[in-house]
């Protein structure tokens, strides 16, 4: 027995190795930690349970039968994080360069149906080459697999993906279809096709980081939502990241236990500036009302002109969209459309309440933004609201234009409660832009122009530039002062906590992608 007991010893210490030490030092070198080390930190002690480390590939081609390493490039189980189950898969770069094989497919497949079928949320911690190259069609196969089951699982349970080395080819498609994706600076990339591909069919000469660096994917194409500075703070953030979700659909997040306090907060009456075209920042309202530094911003540098995040309310998980004036005065456009939706139909997806923030001067206008799509972009955020089914209260700042403010979850797409600022000022367009319009013949024929103009301009500004007109016809609930926002939206999220709304009968709706 004692000789059985020590194979299975032997295997074990072998699987813990990995592709062996001097690869791990590679891997360390490189300022990068192994699979097993970041499992060790994402997980409770103690927790973790590993499934399929005694796996090994079944290729015989290019000699890949002399070459085995228990585990094939992936660990793969499940346990806690802060008390609460999830499942993890984490690539091992130093077995083939984390690539995927059929048997590493296997083993990712397996952990994902578990999830699926007891409802808990699924991490990946992904540092791979791409498909395992000597295993050709089977590995394509095994990402297939993979991906289908992405699908499957969308908007059952949270999926997130985490890139801590390279993610090339098949790679990068699986964390595309998750719920978010983190990058950590420096040390990971993502493209479909690398630096010498891109040489070869466009000419471009480009560096691996430039094209799909962590910094390129969180500025310029949005692909990821957070980065972080090294694995560390990788993990730091998909734990933080978590603590906003529930399990799985079926479920809310959890409630962070909280007594209600002095809930006034004085500070917010004194951030919208005198001037309307004056800019402020949009965060210090979010922090002026959610719980204190419980804002987690998503997509921080990808279209800034809006922001998007979780917060919590006197405990409760909430997800927020606001438009930013700091940022091109908080117009929507492509880019902050698409992020905004994605934000809104996941928070819908997974119970999560939405708070709208609103300062909007409407759409930016111009052949960038038409040929872009601009119409059918705009298109996803109002369709994503208009289709939640959350509870979702909308609160008014300064401005809220145009189309604009029928899509900043307005009280005709389904909201449920409105409020306002006294500082907001709910039209169709701004007082100049529309005087210029509705008044053009009576300004041309004045003896002075401008001051006509600007007779006109104050005229519709007072009828107009201000939450009474829409307050009178029920668009908006209630006008209140700034410093009471945080107790309001308390009550109104607590008042709305069991909210039940369906939608009709369908197969699935057809959002404009
Ligand atoms: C098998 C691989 C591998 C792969 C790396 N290795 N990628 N083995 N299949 N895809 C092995 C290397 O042979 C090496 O083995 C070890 O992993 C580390 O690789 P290095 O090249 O030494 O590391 P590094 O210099 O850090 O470079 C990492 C890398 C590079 C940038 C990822 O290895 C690379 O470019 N790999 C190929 C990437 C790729 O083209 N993949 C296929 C994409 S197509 P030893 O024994 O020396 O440790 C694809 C199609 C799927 O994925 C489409 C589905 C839709």
């Amino acid at each position: 027995m004692e000789k059985k007991l020590n194979i299975l010893q032997d295997k074990i210490q072998q699987a813990k190795l990995g592709g062996g030490e001097t690869r791990i030092e590679k891997q360390h070198q490189k300022g990068k930690l192994t699979a097993r080390e970041r499992i060790h930190f994402l997980m409770d002690d103690g927790s973790f349970e590993e499934i399929g480390m005694l796996v090994t590939h079944r290729s015989t081609d290019f000699g890949m039968e002399k070459q085995t390493f228990y585990g094939d490039g992936v660990i793969t189980g499940y346990g806690t994080v802060n008390g609460r189950l999830v499942y993890v898969f984490a690539q091992d770069f130093t077995v083939f360069g984390g690539s995927l094989s059929e048997t590493h497919a296997e083993k990712i497949c397996k952990i994902m149906d578990l999830a699926m079928k007891v409802g808990a949320p699924l991490i990946g911690l992904n540092d791979s080459g791409g498909a395992r190259i000597q295993e050709g069609v089977k590995s394509l196969g095994g990402y297939a697999d993979i991906f289908y089951r992405n699908v499957l699982s969308s908007g059952v349970i949270p999926q997130i993906s985490a890139i801590m080395g390279p993610c090339a080819g098949g790679a990068v498609y699986s964390p595309a279809m998750t719920d978010f994706t983190l990058m950590v600076e420096s040390t990971s990339y993502m493209f479909v096709t690398g630096p010498n591909v891109v040489k070869t069919v466009t000419n471009e000469e480009v560096t691996a980081e430039e094209l799909g660096g962590a910094s390129a994917h969180s500025t310029k194409s949005g692909v990821t939502h957070l980065t972080a500075a090294n694995d560390i703070d990788c993990i730091e953030k998909i734990k933080r990241l978590i603590s906003f979700m529930p399990q799985n659909c079926e479920e809310k997040a959890p409630m962070i236990p909280y007594e209600i306090g002095d809930e006034k907060r004085e500070q917010l009456k004194s951030i919208v500036p005198a001037s309307a075209n004056q800019p402020y920042d949009m965060r210090e309202v979010i922090e002026g009302i959610m719980d204190e530094e419980s804002f987690m911003e998503i997509h921080e540098n990808y279209a800034e002109n809006i922001v998007v995040g979780f917060a919590r309310l006197a405990g409760r998980s909430v997800g927020l969209v606001a438009n930013q004036p700091v940022s091109m005065a908080g117009v929507l456009d492509v880019n902050s459309s698409k992020k905004a939706a994605r934000f809104v139909r996941f928070c819908d997806c997974f119970n999560i309440p939405l708070l709208v923030l609103v300062d909007v001067p409407g759409f930016l206008p111009g052949t960038d933004q038409e040929w872009n799509g601009i119409i059918v972009n705009g298109a996803k955020l109002l369709f994503a609201f208009s289709e939640a089914t959350v509870p979702r209260v909308t609160l008014i700042t300064r401005k809220a234009y145009g189309g604009a403010y029928d899509v900043m979850n307005s009280k005709h797409i389904g909201a449920d409660l409105n409020f306002a600022w006294p500082s907001a000022e709910i039209a169709v367009m701004g007082a100049k832009g529309a005087s210029e319009i509705i008044f053009r013949k009576e300004i041309k024929a004045a003896d002075d122009p401008a001051s006509k103009l600007l007779e006109k301009e104050t005229e519709y500004a007072e009828k107009f530039a201000n939450p009474y007109s829409a307050t009178q016809r029920g668009f908006i609930d209630e006008v209140i002062q700034p410093e009471v926002s945080r107790e309001k939206l308390i009550k109104a999220f607590a008042m709305l906590e069991n909210k039940v709304e369906h939608l009709p009968k369908k197969k699935h709706s057809n959002i404009p992608l």
